[in-house]
């Protein structure tokens, strides 16, 4: 076990002293502990950054700071999902009952403008998914900093300095790495000229060298410059990342290379602390990530759909069960495409999580058929009461909990693999793509497939709309289930399952996540089934009138939850992620 040891200097060291010590003592809020201290539970996708999240609470850390070595670590051995080039959304909820959601989404540059991805008046998918212009302002940094000074334990420095050591000694890539290694240099080959390859230079040169991807599973990958540039952050705090020579130098290579990214950018940026989106589920409460995410929205709009049928009855494997959880999907995703979008900038109606507006939709469920959804519904005072801007205070999920009763959701995000490939020269840090996320068109699908409209247009310093969906499940004010996933608008879906199996089967977490998924997002119509479903019912859902697509596996969702017997590590079984919970 690696060891936490005094060492650092300075006054932030001081206090990160004080304050592990004083936590010993005193528990956040003065609250007795709901459990024995010492106990945790940590999933992620990669069992060194469950390993480093495990190591942070045994080392006195809280959740909050188990999450943030988790973040730190999958920068390092998982870097094609998420980093601090990237951004991150973290739902918490603190051993004294308080719900905190922190807002580390990219921002656009103050020069970005509507067509940005436009020429010749249509859509350039590569330019918002590839190079200089696919990069927002990245979050992640800001909002791990805000959640370490507000709510950890352990000095950020510290967590840094052990991520640090991971990149530079090394790690063994995972079959799922160097598979993206192939797809990364797949997606470059592709591309014609645009954006030009001299922007992918010094990605290709950590990753690509020789221009393919020449390393194996197996193999160590060390990243000399992604560990300087952590323990630079380690020495100076995030002002080197948003005010100092990583801000200089990120603006001087976009100014070089046809990007839009100032200096200016980075010093306005800010993680936005806003209000969890609540709602309940069968006596159970939900508490999940608000805009600039969809996530938290619609997990809350589909299972407030779900609760006029009893899903129990159905069987969790029955074509009716798949048919009404997917109709319910389509409705929700129609709204996502109209309504959702950064709330500081347009607004989302409160209503789309009421329950009096899901009984209106779940109306026009019909059992026996596929119902045509043609748009979005309109929830009461849609215009009036909306989401948040008067809360803002100024892809890869993990889940943590403590024997204190701090629980920490989060997913975190480059985008698509390796994000707009673009690595700063020098910094070994990867920017995302996160601008993809934006609506380029209206009609036109992103990445994932997903349309939007005015609400999620391209404007400066506007955060893209994300499906993200860090979620906590409580039962009586306490919680039982931290969940969410990666794997874009299917980040919904798979959080709904995981909920729907755990509330109305009874679920563990684990059995939870094993249980079969599927997937509907309203455009394309197209119902994405496990095969675990089975033929059967997928030939009585193609009878029923859906579009039925069979996929091996659908996505990637990590949680922990509190069963009889105490907590419950739950990687998804389908990749390659490590639980641990004592
Ligand atoms: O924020 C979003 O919804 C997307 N950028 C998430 C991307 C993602 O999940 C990629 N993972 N497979």
């Amino acid at each position: 076990m690696r060891r936490y040891e005094p060492g650092f200097t300075g006054q932030r060291a001081f206090w990160g002293r004080a304050f592990l010590l004083l936590g010993l003592i005193v528990l956040p809020g003065g609250t007795a502990p709901a459990r024995a201290a010492g106990h945790g539970a940590v999933a992620t996708v990669h069992p060194l950054a469950t390993r480093a999240g495990a190591e942070a609470l045994r080392a006195g850390g809280n959740a909050v700071d188990a999450a943030i070595a988790c973040a730190l670590t999958l920068g390092v051995v998982d870097g094609f999902n998420s980093g601090l080039g990237g951004g991150c959304f973290l739902t918490l909820r603190l051993a004294d009952g308080r719900l905190v959601a922190i807002d580390g989404r990219e921002a656009a540059p103050a020069a970005a403008t509507r067509d940005l991805f436009l020429r010749d008046g249509r859509a350039v998918p590569a330019l918002s998914q590839f190079g200089a212009l696919a990069v927002g302002v990245p979050g992640q940094l800001a909002a791990l900093a805000y959640a370490s000074t507000n709510f950890g334990r352990l000095p950020l420095a510290r967590l840094l300095e052990d991520a640090a050591r991971m990149a530079e000694e090394g790690f063994p890539l995972t079959r799922t790495y160097a598979g993206r290694l192939k797809t990364a240099a797949d997606e470059l080959a592709a591309l014609q000229g645009e954006p030009p390859a001299a922007q992918f230079a010094a990605f290709r040169a950590i990753f690509l060298p020789e221009g393919r991807p020449v390393m194996r599973a197996g193999e160590i990958l060390r990243q000399p410059e992604l560990a300087a540039s952590y323990r630079a952050m380690a020495r100076a705090g995030p002002a080197w990342f948003y005010r100092g020579p990583f801000a200089a130098q990120t603006a001087a290579w976009m100014r070089g290379h046809g990007g839009l990214l100032t200096e200016a950018d980075f010093a306005a940026y800010e993680p936005q602390r806003r209000e969890p989106v609540r709602g309940t589920y069968r006596g159970f409460e939900i508490v999940s990530f608000p805009p600039p995410s969809s996530g938290g929205v619609h997990v809350v709009q589909i299972l407030n759909l779900l609760e006029g049928f009893d899903l129990k009855a159905m069987g969790r494997g029955s074509a009716d069960f798949a048919h009404v959880v997917a109709e319910a999907m389509k409705l929700a995703f129609a709204d996502r495409a109209h309504w959702l979008g950064d709330p500081d900038f347009a607004p989302v109606p409160r209503g789309l999580v009421a329950k009096d507006y899901a009984r209106r939709l779940a109306g026009g469920i019909a059992m026996d058929r596929a119902t045509p959804v043609a748009g979005h519904g309109t929830p009461a005072a849609a215009d009036t009461d909306v989401f948040g801007r008067e809360a803002a205070r100024h892809t890869t999920h993990f889940s943590t909990a403590d024997g204190e009763g701090n629980w920490a959701a989060v997913t975190a995000t480059v985008n698509t693999t390796f994000g707009a490939k673009v690595a700063v020269p020098g910094t070994g840090l990867v920017l995302n793509n996160q601008m993809d996320d934006f609506a380029a068109q209206p009609g036109v699908p992103n990445f994932f497939g997903l349309l939007g409209a005015e609400a999620n247009a391209v404007q400066p310093r506007k955060r893209p709309l994300s499906s993200m969906a860090p979620t906590l499940v409580l039962r009586d004010g306490r919680p039982v289930l931290a969940v969410g996933a990666a794997g874009g608008p299917t980040i919904i879906s798979q959080t709904v399952l995981a909920i729907v199996g755990a509330v109305d089967f009874g679920l563990d977490a684990r059995a939870a996540l094993a249980a079969p998924r599927l997937h509907h997002q309203w455009r394309p119509d197209e119902l994405v089934l496990e095969r675990a479903f089975g033929g059967a019912v997928a030939a009585e859902l193609r009878r029923r009138g859906h579009a039925v697509k069979v996929a091996g596996e659908l996505g990637a969702a990590q949680a922990v939850g509190l069963g009889p017997g105490g907590f419950v590590a739950a990687p998804d079984p389908r990749g390659e992620g490590a639980g641990e919970a004592w």
